[in-house]
This record gives structure tokens, C-alpha cells and sequence, in this order.
């Protein structure tokens, strides 16, 4: 794109053509007008990593006179759009392919979507190099965060004192050790229920299969709708009008935070709202304020009773804690709105997700669902109900967790983009602010040069004997050790990842003590690991799966 003084000189001539009355000549000026715009257009293209990054290029040098530093390579993709290909279907794979090509890329690749300058690494040193520096501590905001009022919530806010707030609030009185140890026996209530709802399944069809997808995602939203709103659900049970309606929003949410919309990087398409991504979010947005506020009135009302004397022994959930915020922490009833939402919206599908992939692997590997079913017999006995707590000792099960992580990232490029606030230095090159950085978790998980045999599913990997298992845990995937980092790192790493990996734990470790998990036909097979890139990165085909229980037949 041309900067705003060359524009403003373009149509000035155009102007001063047309007033002069002269057709011809003012085809001329149109002629040579389009011309420089298709050369401006080939000279920006022309550049490593595509137009939006020539277009830097060129106005540095020119504008300010500065001198070209070394160029970060990368695909130039089409003139005007640049690489938008790359970012459709499975973007991580996508993306990781163009790395191949060139040993630098891996390191650090440059390529443009439409105006937007992008900067995306598949190594390790430089993921945490990136994430970990103060200059990538924002976050690019979409056209349909801003719509859905995500830049008011935890995972949009720019990084500064509201957004500091918003997290130390949610860590204290959700994510704490403490609060996650509190909310045990709820997850254990929503895991009997899944168990006897797939049971009466099971009992009352021909075929003893169930599509494991659907109690997983009720499940999730069951139990995040617990903490946040403090709505208790019965999955025994259809769901209830609230509950469809909620399951509505959180899913068209998913959809319209998940597509690539071509106006963010190329803004000139902004007005055409050709994707409908601006009229979705208008629609979305006033139920999402009917469905939230009547829920924060109807906490308003019984703080008031409470206040009264009349229910001081009521359970605190989250919409009680956003209610009693006092002084510079207090909230408005749009930002409460947005930040509870938000946590819905989080909470539900990257656990039912993750779940989904691990029990996909256990139906397809069959030897390791044995050692699995080992574990538990020997840690929680046949007889036993799993708890939360015996989930430490299953050393195994945490390995099969660990290794489902990395090779199926519910988050292959970290979910959510980093935006640079100042010029820095990554991986050795200038980054310019106002850059998109990536990280390609994916494709780091998948290099044979990090991850011996990356598509092996191995949990073993994750088991060190001898005195070495005892000093350390072994990649740790919290953030610290990059090689396998599914919930980022740096300040604006998931602060839902503990609570994230107690519910999975928990929930598989029931899930497969309570059934043997087999395939859809006797035959064995018919288990299909095509993904398909949303927000997160599903099974594009839900898992189908014979369920058998098991504790009846030890
Ligand atoms: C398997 C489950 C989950 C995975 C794989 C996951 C992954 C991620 C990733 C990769 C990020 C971006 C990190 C970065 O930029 O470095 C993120 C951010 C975030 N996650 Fe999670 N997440 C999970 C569960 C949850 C849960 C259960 C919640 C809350 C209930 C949650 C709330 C958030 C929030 C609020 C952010 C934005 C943080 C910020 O920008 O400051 N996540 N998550």
C-alpha cells in the first residue's frame, strides 16, 4: 500500500486532470496512475516475506533513510494479498512445510497477510526468546474480538494495569491451588454423571457406541458454567433451555473468533463485511449481554439478600467475586461481561478437545489403553471409584496426557498471536512494532531434531527411570521448557492451564476406569485422525467408540 502522501499526490493529480476538462489527458494520469500502482505493488511483492513487509522496506529506507537490515526470509506469497493461502485449513502444517524449504524459516520466517507483517518460528530458543519478551506482551486484536468485546477481557486486553488486574483477580479466586483443590468435588459430580449418562447409552442401544464428543463438550460447559455462574446442570437430563441457548452462543462465538477474516489484514475490504464477521458479532453480542446480565442481576439480588442476613453461608463462584471487587479493582457490568464470557467461552472446548484427542489415541493404540488399565487397577484398585487425588500417581497416564499434547497441540500456533509494541530483536533480526509473531507449537513438536521419531506415539518418552525421574520432571510442559509448551509461556501464558490439566487428568483417569474404550467395529480400525483448525484443533471426524464397562467385568 502506498503511504498517505504518495496517495494524497496521486489524487491531486487525478484532480487537477479532471478539472482541466481534458478526457485524454486524463486517461493518461488514470494510465499512469494504475501503472505505478501495479509497479508499487511488484517492488513491495518483491521483498522476502511478501508485500506488507516490502512495503516496511520501502518506506524505511525511503522515508526515513534508514538502511536496510538483514531481511527475514520468507515466502512472498501474491502481490497485494501475500500468503493468506498459508492461514486457511490446517494453518500449523501449513505453515511448518514453508519452514522446510529454507533451515533459516525455522528459526524465524517473515510472510504477509495482506498489510498485516507476520513473523512466525518453529525453534524452540526463539519461541522463548518471543514470548518471553516484554515487547510481545499484547496480543493483535481481530475485528471480531473488538465485536464480541474481547479487547475488555483477560485474553484481548492490551498488557497494562487493567489487564494485570483482570489476571490477578482470576488467579487468585479460580486458578489458585487452593480454589482448583476446592472445586474437586464438583468435577467429580460432572464425571459420575458422564459415566452414567454414556452407561444408559450404551444399556439402552443396539450397539454399545457412543460419540464421545457430545458428553465431553456438555461436560466442559457444565463445569465451567459451575465455577463461573454457580448453574448447576444434570447431564442425565436434556439440556435445559439456559444451558442450549448458552451452548448457541459459545459455539457461534468459537466460529466467528476462529475464521481467517480477510478485512482484518486487508482493512480496504473492511466496508464490504464480505464474511458477515461484523453482522454475526452484532447479533451475538446483545444476547450474549440478555444471557450474562440476567445472571449477574440474579447474584446481585441474592448479595442483597445476603447482606440482609438471610443467606450468608451461599458458596462464592466467580460472578460473586467479579460482584465484590471494591475500589480500582471494580468492574463495570460491560467489562464483567465481557471477562465472564470470556472465561466460558475458554474454559469449554479446549478440555473437551484435548480429551477427545487422548481418548482417540487409546482406542487406536490398544497396547498402551492395557497399560493404562494396569496403572489404575494397581493405583485406585478394580473396586474403587477413581478421586482426584490418586491422578499424582499415575505416572503412565500423565506420559499418555504429556504425549497427546505433543502431537496433537489443541493450540498448534499458540491460539493467540503476539503483536510487537516496540522495534526488537528476535532470533537475531530486527522485528519491527506492530508485527504479528507466531509460535508454530506444532511444528516444534513434530521436528525429529527436538522430538526423536515426532510421529511415533510413544508416552514412554515421558518416563525416565532411575535417579534422574526423582530430580526433575521431565519436560515439563507448563511454559517453562519450550520443546512442549501447549499453553504458551511468558506473562500471557494460559492462566487456566493447571485447572485445565487437573480436569483432564481426573476425568480420563475415571473415563478409562470405568470402561474399556474399543473401536467402532469389531473389525478394530475406524479411527479417523484427520484434524480441522477452528480455534483450537479438533477431530474433524468425532470419535465414535465401542464403550464396555469395566469395573463389573474385574
Ligand atoms: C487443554 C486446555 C487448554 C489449552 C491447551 C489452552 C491453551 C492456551 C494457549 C496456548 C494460550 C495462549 C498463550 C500464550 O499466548 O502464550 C491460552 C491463553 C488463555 N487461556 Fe487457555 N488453554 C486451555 C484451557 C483454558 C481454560 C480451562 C481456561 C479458563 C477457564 C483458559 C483461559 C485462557 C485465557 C483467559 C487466556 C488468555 C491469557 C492472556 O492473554 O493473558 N484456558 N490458553
Amino acid at each position: 500500500m502506498a503511504p498517505p502522501t504518495e496517495d494524497c499526490g496521486w489524487l491531486l493529480y487525478l484532480s487537477l486532470a479532471a478539472k482541466c476538462g481534458d478526457p485524454h489527458r486524463l486517461l493518461g494520469f488514470a494510465a499512469v496512475f494504475v501503472v505505478a500502482c501495479v509497479v508499487t505493488s511488484l517492488l513491495h511483492w518483491a521483498s522476502p516475506g511478501g508485500p506488507a513487509w516490502g512495503w516496511y522496506w520501502w518506506t524505511r529506507r525511503a522515508g526515513l533513510g534508514i538502511v536496510r537490515t538483514a531481511a527475514i526470509p520468507g515466502p512472498r506469497g501474491l502481490p497485494v494479498v501475500g500468503s493468506m493461502a498459508l492461514m486457511t485449513g490446517l494453518a500449523h502444517r501449513k505453515l511448518a512445510a514453508a519452514a522446510e524449504t529454507q533451515a533459516s524459516r525455522r528459526r524465524l520466517m517473515a510472510f504477509s497477510l495482506g498489510e498485516t507483517r507476520v513473523v512466525v518460528t518453529a525453534d524452540p530458543d526463539v519461541a522463548r526468546e518471543l514470548l518471553a519478551s516484554a515487547a510481545f506482551a499484547d496480543r493483535p486484536v481481530k475485528e471480531s474480538a473488538y465485536g464480541l468485546l474481547f479487547h475488555r477481557a483477560i485474553g484481548f486486553a492490551p498488557h497494562g494495569a487493567y489487564w494485570r488486574a483482570l489476571r490477578r483477580v482470576a488467579s487468585a479466586h479460580l486458578f489458585s491451588p487452593r480454589q482448583i483443590a476446592a472445586s474437586a468435588a464438583q468435577r467429580a459430580v460432572i464425571a459420575r454423571q458422564m459415566v452414567d449418562a454414556m452407561t444408559v447409552t450404551t444399556t439402552t442401544t443396539a450397539a454399545p457406541v457412543v460419540v464421545a464428543r457430545r458428553f465431553l463438550k456438555r461436560a466442559s460447559l457444565h463445569n465451567v458454567m459451575w465455577s463461573v455462574f454457580g448453574c448447576r446442570y444434570d447431564l442425565l437430563t436434556a439440556d435445559s433451555e439456559e444451558a442450549a441457548e448458552l451452548k448457541a452462543l459459545v459455539d457461534e462465538g468459537y466460529d466467528l473468533l476462529g475464521q481467517l477474516n480477510w478485512s482484518d489484514h486487508l482493512p480496504w475490504l473492511a466496508r464490504f463485511d464480505l464474511q458477515k464477521t461484523r453482522a454475526r458479532c452484532s447479533a451475538l453480542v446483545p444476547r450474549v449481554n440478555r444471557f450474562v446480565g440476567d445472571i449477574i442481576d440474579e447474584h446481585r439480588a441474592r448479595h442483597g439478600l445476603a447482606l440482609g442476613g438471610d443467606d450468608t453461608t451461599a458458596v462464592m463462584d466467580f460472578t460473586d467475586v467479579l460482584l465484590s471487587l471494591q475500589g480500582d479493582d471494580k468492574l463495570s457490568d460491560a467489562d464483567m461481561i465481557a471477562v465472564l464470557w470470556e472465561m466460558i467461552f475458554r474454559g469449554t472446548d479446549t478440555v473437551a478437545v484435548l480429551i477427545e484427542w487422548v481418548l482417540a489415541r487409546l482406542v487406536l493404540h490398544q497396547d498402551v489403553q492395557s497399560k493404562v488399565h494396569d496403572e489404575l487397577d494397581r493405583v485406585v484398585g478394580p473396586g474403587q471409584a477413581v478421586t482426584e487425588s490418586d491422578t499424582a500417581s499415575l505416572m503412565y497416564l500423565q506420559a499418555v496426557i504429556k504425549e497427546v499434547l505433543r502431537l496433537h497441540p489443541p493450540g498448534p500456533l499458540l491460539s493467540w498471536a503476539r503483536l510487537a509494541t516496540s522495534d526488537v530483536h528476535v532470533g537475531g533480526h530486527l522485528v519491527p512494532a506492530g508485527t504479528t509473531a507466531m509460535v508454530n507449537m506444532w511444528a516444534i513438536t513434530h521436528d525429529p531434531s527436538v522430538w526423536p521419531e515426532p510421529t511415533e506415539f510413544r508416552p514412554e518418552r515421558f518416563i525416565v527411570m532411575g535417579p534422574a525421574a526423582a530430580a526433575e520432571d521431565v519436560v515439563p510442559i507448563m511454559g517453562s521448557d519450550l520443546r512442549l509448551a501447549p499453553f504458551g509461556s511468558g506473562r500471557r501464558s494460559c492462566p487456566g492451564k493447571s485447572l485445565a490439566v487437573a480436569t483432564v487428568g481426573f476425568w480420563v483417569a475415571t473415563l478409562l476406569h470405568e470402561f474399556k474404550w474399543l473401536p467402532p467395529s469389531r473389525g478394530g480400525g475406524g479411527v479417523d485422525l484427520s484434524e480441522v483448525l477452528r480455534l483450537s484443533c479438533e477431530m474433524a471426524a468425532p470419535l465414535e467408540a465401542r464403550v464396555v464397562p469395566r469395573r463389573d467385568a474385574v
